[in-house]
């Protein structure tokens, strides 16, 4: 095993696609999502976390509170001597007892924690097979000293069953129940109330949809249900009464707090280790017999551990189609394995984080994240595509949230939500060719069912609605930076960024019009363009603005404004007090290709006054106090989130604006700066986890400037892999095939990318013998010579062998 990128906190091991933590003491809590479509679990490097079913608030199995200082909430096993009656737990917390090891091994569908204390080596495996609505943990116990040991395990974790969290806990325990079933080692839990509306719209009239259940290999000593009788009035988790006694009281039933506990003893001879498994699920009501079929086949240790070999083949087939080797060891680990697990396991399925505890689908969020299976496995794609499409409205209007399970959702009226239909969709063809998705009915959420196409045209019509009398989008209650949530709601604010992001993919509509022969539409879609783009560069440029102090470092404009106010008030231009110039507006201006000349001199504005250590930031400067006519960005802490910070998401956007400049070195001075693996190496700076990205990193005004946070449950995953892959390798879908148009540092001598596309395999060797970073001599697919950039896609299922001389 090579370790790579080692920090005093911990080191990558690429073989094993782990990333392996030396110490409880990490900076911030470094968490695991791992969620393969339904059942998901959290779990932090101390042993904190929560576990869910297919919505991480909503249908919280276990309790936790979001604490990311203490990080004190888990689901924990203690580990009890029943000869000295000392006591410690597989994991650091909750007893936080001195190890002489600590090893934490965040894998791809699993978490290991190992450590060893007072001769006893341990091991905890949590897994989550994928399929199956449980979570596995199998613990090892090994005698390394030179008497026989005999050892109680407890588990122990609160029951929640349901909203999380419930705020109302004296309310909330009286609904829950527990009951025992000694022969099958097995705990029950159910709960007699659900939060969301039953069938006919009654409120708190339901029962929990579930049947939760706890098991253990070996036959319980024990069970626990309250958790009083667990850590004793006034009790402290470090030493529950319970563990401390040494045995529990086997109460359940109703009225308690409850939790879940279960007490199993192993005697372990010198030199011996002991496996125990311990299963937590929850099956839907009236299906308890799979439950227990379930649980029959876990209580087996050995089909418990290979549970976690099932678990990593089945993300690393996932990734497999899209894989590389390129001289720089952060982006590999980073395309290869982490950002498309974090955007997959953690965005896509789990949708949740510790810094966010979500469950919700967003209308904009899911959608761009299912971009990440575009060279994966597009038809994941399609089907986000259509369940986005559901989320519409006859007028055009779509959800900006929906909670799966109660379909309750809504939100406020922003103005670019509903684009992100179409926007993916023209990826998704790209991609795929496969046009039948367009003529895929889908239902709008109050009409009959329409095409893809249909539901993408009628996002296009409101949006193209929606304009001011200058002809700019208006913004409404925001666009895609939510903050911006006052700027418009008065309806007469308008948007120079969702202006720019329409021109980006109008001409790609106008496309696929013309393909199903539409030329009308098409004609409208392209007259839109050069309207709107015309708007924008006549009123969205900041040359045209006066007044003000109008100087940032002593540069007076010569930048795209960002929006303006409901009161005609500029956001984003030299005469501004704070947020002079937002990045979003410079970016797509070259995105949309709209900018003309003005296009390097907007680039050359994100390079001065925009691009610092951390990446990109958002906006400078940030605001600092709060502006009733923006939003709640003016109202973040200087430097945090979007208020000036390194926002990772749009971040990655200005990536792409970089390679479309040709700047090289800017992209790469990016793609590193915001890469959390080389951020890692700074980890008392940085903080968060170096394996996946963080939503966001504090920018120069906040006094922990470059400090990461918000990781796992970030957008900015799906796009890094995108860009990475797309611009920076440069291998990208166009409608007429793979374009080929490498942008990489001079002094790399090639890479390799393994690539799906449209069905067959591309093995693409990229040679760099002239050390340049840009620009194809030769291509060269199975030997024959291609004559330009753009692979025609064979389509033959076939593997293919494509040569690319740089120079
Ligand atoms: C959050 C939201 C996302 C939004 C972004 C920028 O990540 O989930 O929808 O675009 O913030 O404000």
């Amino acid at each position: 095993m090579v370790a790579k990128f080692e920090s005093k906190y911990g080191y990558f091991d690429e073989a094993a696609r782990e990333y392996v933590i030396t110490t409880p003491h990490t900076p911030r809590p470094w968490v695991n999502v791992i969620c393969p479509g339904d059942w998901g679990v959290i779990i932090s490097q101390t042993g904190g976390g929560y576990s869910w079913r297919e919505h991480a608030s909503l249908n919280a199995v276990t309790r936790w509170s979001q604490d990311i200082i203490r990080d004190n909430w888990g689901k924990y096993v203690y580990i009890r001597d029943d000869r000295s009656g000392e006591i410690w737990s597989a994991s650091w917390m909750p007893t936080r007892h001195s190890t002489e090891s600590y090893r934490v091994r965040h894998g791809m569908g699993y978490s290991v924690i190992e450590s060893e204390a007072g001769g006893i080596a341990s091991s905890l495996a949590i897994t989550v097979p994928p399929g199956e609505p449980l979570e596995v943990w199998l613990v090892r116990l090994t005698n390394h000293g030179s008497d026989e040991r005999e050892l109680s395990l407890f588990s122990c974790f609160e029951w929640c069953l349901g909203a999380s969290p419930d705020w109302h806990r004296e309310f909330h325990r009286t609904f829950i129940e527990t009951s025992l079933e000694p022969a099958l080692a097995t705990m029950w839990a159910r709960k007699r109330l659900w939060e969301i509306p039953d069938d006919e719209g009654r409120s708190w009239n339901r029962s929990w949809g579930y049947t939760a259940f706890h098991a253990s290999s070996l036959a319980p000593e024990g069970f626990e249900g309250d958790k009083e009788a667990f850590y004793g009035m006034y009790g402290d988790a470090s030493m529950p009464a319970a563990v401390k006694l040494g045995f529990l009281s086997n109460s359940n039933g109703k009225w308690t707090d409850a939790i879940g506990s279960i007490h199993v003893k192993v005697t372990i001879p010198p030199g011996e280790s002991r496996c125990v498994s311990f299963v937590l699920g929850a099956i839907e009501e009236g299906r308890e017999q799979e439950a227990r079929a379930l649980i029959a086949k876990y209580r087996d240790p050995l089909e418990a551990d290979m549970a976690r070999e099932r678990a990593a083949r089945f993300w690393a087939e996932l990734l497999a189609p899209h894989q590389v080797s390129t001289p720089d060891d952060a982006f590999n680990l980073m395309s290869n394995t982490w950002l498309p697990y974090q955007a997959i396991s953690g965005r896509m399925w789990g949708r949740t984080g510790y810094y966010q505890s979500g469950g919700a689908y967003g209308f904009r969020d899911q959608l761009q994240d299912s971009q990440v299976f575009l060279p994966l496995d597009p038809s994941h794609t399609a089907k986000q595509i259509t369940l986005h499409a559901a989320h519409q409205y006859v007028d055009g209007h779509v959800d900006h949230w929906w909670h799966p399970i109660s379909e309750i959702g809504g939100g406020g009226l922003y103005s670019d939500d509903l684009l992100w239909l179409p926007f993916v969709t023209i990826s998704y063809l790209k991609e795929t060719d496969d046009f039948s998705l367009l003529d895929v009915e889908v239902p709008y959420r109050d009409g009959e069912p329409e095409s893809v196409w249909k539901h993408c045209q009628r996002a296009l019509d409101l949006s193209l609605l929606r304009l001011s009398e200058r002809g700019l989008p208006l913004i409404l209650g925001g666009d895609w930076n939510d903050g911006l949530n006052a700027v418009g709601t008065a309806g007469r604010g308008e948007s120079v960024w969702v202006a720019q992001f329409l021109c980006t993919m109008l001409p790609d509509l106008a496309h696929i019009a013309r393909s199903r022969k539409e030329t009308c539409l098409a004609e409208k879609y392209e007259r839109s363009c050069s309207e709107l783009a015309g708007a924008v560069n006549a009123f969205g440029w900041s040359d045209d603005v006066e007044g003000g102090d109008g100087s940032l470092d002593g540069h007076r404009g010569g930048w795209y404004i960002r929006a303006t106010c409901d009161d005609g008030s500029v956001i984003g231009a030299p005469s501004c007090r704070y947020g002079r110039i937002f990045l979003n507006a410079q970016v797509w201006a070259i995105l949309s290709g709209i900018a003309g000349e003005r296009d390097k001199r907007a680039w050359d504005a994100v390079v001065k006054h925009l691009s610092k250590e951390c990446g990109p930031v958002l906006l400078a400067p940030a605001y600092g106090e709060p502006d009733d006519k923006i939003g709640y960005l003016s109202r973040y802490a200087p430097g945090a989130r979007e208020n000036g910070g390194r926002y990772t998401h749009a971040a990655a956007w200005a990536i792409i604006a970089a390679v479309m400049m040709g700047d090289v070195s800017e992209a790469w001075r990016m793609y590193e700066a915001i890469c959390p693996v080389r951020c890692g190496l700074s980890p008392d700076t940085y903080k968060a986890e170096p394996y996946v990205t963080a939503g966001n990193a504090a920018g120069p005004d906040s006094h922990v400037y470059c400090e990461g946070g918000w990781t796992w449950y970030t957008g900015s995953a799906a796009w890094l892999f995108r860009v990475g892959s797309e611009w920076l390798l440069g291998v990208r879908p166009e409608w007429n095939g793979l374009r080929i148009d490498p942008c990489i540092p001079a002094h790399w001598d090639g890479f390799y990318m393994k690539r799906v596309f449209r069905g067959a395999t591309y093995e693409i060797t990229v040679l760099n013998p002239e050390h340049v970073s840009r620009g194809v001599a030769r291509m060269t697919l199975d030997g024959l010579d291609v004559g330009g950039v753009e692979l025609p896609a064979s389509g033959d299922g076939k593997v293919h062998t494509v040569e690319i001389v740089l120079g």
